[in-house]
């Protein structure tokens, strides 16, 4: 795999997605008590980073072919910090509300950019993997956000060192990106092509020369990269471009980030003891989020991203009628342990499927001329359907109760998995080429097809 310094520098873009994300759900319990938190305050606490990130990713595409991939990361980094440090450190709501929202638009962008820039830097047989790194550190993320929310449980202004110490990545990130090398590609189509066979050659691996020659053969094809927003719409995008949105939509509908940002909340609710049990209960299903999406990782290029999806999804269905059905249990001590063990069976099954697959497959299926705006648009109903939901849920809860909740969750799931069964092409060993004729021709990519010369 191709991981050296490069990509691991460049990754810990997600490891802030995945800290600055998780981190709130041990830093709620806390925050309820100082800021007086009702449910609906309670939501828009946790998704006030979200509504910054759907601003964030709307914008990340055309800034960074703008000002460059290494320029716009390095304003991120510095966001990240700056809005670590403004939400620790809120005398108030509003500017604690205030700080997670320039987070928020740090995630966004670095949400987009990170895959885009380690797509761009990686040699092109290793794209696969480099690209699932990001996943990786998103998952790693946030176990340490759990990790550190357990570790500062019992100590004094708890909740404002669990977000002040995201400035911590955030610095690292931003005097790595000081050494980093600008994306070759991009220079390359500015027509600064000194400048990006030195940054190939700064990045280094094998075989530098052959990857030199490709990128050039590749910009021959470049005035199609000028193509209008409304390419997105005509056939060859079309398609990409609902089965990008749709996924985005089901990975955050199906109630991921529920479990993700309310764990400790959803464990106290079913019996769980303690504030501090239950921030260690949620720490274990971060490290199954991590070991099962080193797994989906070793599978994506043998079992293939469809049957990934689907098996996850189907895994998906079946913890979440377990998990309502634990809460209609009301045996505490048994509905306990229920809900927390299916809780990590279900993040597992989310963590080899949905969750690596559709970041994987936005950087697939839109042709190069609309790549970065297609992935744009999915990377922005992604965002928006996670708060839609993050913001919704406490009030369901509060209304409904969990066991209802879990039940809906259990129900859109089986959505997802018809319109993975029907709609969602393989892609796993195919060229992009290959992927991108036969979407645009609505052609089964079951055989293999050639583009016509
Ligand atoms: C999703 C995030 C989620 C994370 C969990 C990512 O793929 O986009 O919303 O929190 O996976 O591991």
């Amino acid at each position: 795999m191709a991981i050296n310094l490069v990509t691991l520098i460049a990754s810990l873009g997600g490891l802030l997605f995945g800290y600055d994300t998780g981190v709130i759900s041990g830093a709620l319990p806390f925050m309820k008590h100082d800021f007086n938190l009702t449910p609906t305050m309670q939501g828009i606490a946790t998704g006030s980073v979200l509504i910054g990130a759907t601003i964030g990713a709307a914008f990340a595409g055309w800034i960074s072919d703008q000002f460059g991939r290494r320029r716009v990361i390095l304003v991120v980094a510095l966001l990240f910090v700056a809005g670590a440090l403004v939400s620790a450190t809120a005398p108030a709501l509003t500017i604690f509300l205030a700080g997670r929202a320039v987070v928020g638009i740090a995630i966004g962008v670095a949400s987009m950019l990170t895959p885009l820039y380690l797509a761009e830097i990686a040699a092109k047989d290793r794209r696969g993997a480099v690209v699932s790194l990001n996943q990786f550190c998103i998952t790693l993320g946030i176990l340490v956000s759990y990790l550190v929310d357990y570790a500062l449980a019992n100590s004094a202004n708890n909740w404002r060192w669990m977000l002040g110490l995201g400035s911590v990545p955030g610095l690292i990130l931003f005097c790595g990106m000081l050494f980093l090398p600008e994306s070759p590609r991009w220079l390359a189509g500015r027509g600064r092509m000194d400048e990006a066979r030195a940054a190939l050659a700064r990045r280094g691996g094998a075989d530098i020369e052959s990857e030199w020659r490709e990128l050039r053969a590749d910009l021959r094809g470049a005035g199609e990269r000028t193509v209008p927003w409304s390419a997105l719409f005509e056939p060859r995008g079309r398609r990409p471009l609902v089965i990008g949105v749709a996924l985005a939509i089901f990975q955050q509908i199906t109630g991921i980030n529920t479990v993700i940002y309310y764990a400790p909340i959803i464990f106290q609710s079913a019996g769980l003891s303690s504030a501090s049990v239950s921030i260690l209960a949620t720490a274990g299903v971060g490290l199954v989020n991590v070991i099962m999406t080193v797994v989906a990782m070793m599978l994506l290029d043998r079992a293939g991203r469809r049957a990934l999806l689907l098996w996850g999804l189907a895994g998906m269905i079946a913890t979440l009628l377990v998990l309502a059905w634990g809460f209609t249990a009301h045996v505490q001590g048994a509905a306990a342990a229920i809900t927390v063990s299916s809780v990590a069976v279900y993040v597992g099954f989310f963590a080899i499927g949905l969750g690596p697959v559709f970041w994987l497959l936005i950087s697939e299926i839109f042709p190069l001329a609309v790549r970065g705006r297609g992935m744009s648009v999915a990377t922005v109903a992604n965002w928006g359907s996670n708060f839609a939901v993050t913001l919704v849920f406490p009030i369901l809860t509060a209304a409904l109760g969990s066991a209802p909740v879990f039940l809906i969750f259990a129900g859109l799931s089986v959505l997802a998995l018809l319109f993975t069964w029907g709609a969602v092409p393989e892609t796993k060993g195919r060229s992009l080429e290959e992927i991108e004729v036969a979407l645009a021709g609505g052609a089964s990519l079951g055989a293999k097809q050639r583009r016509v010369a």
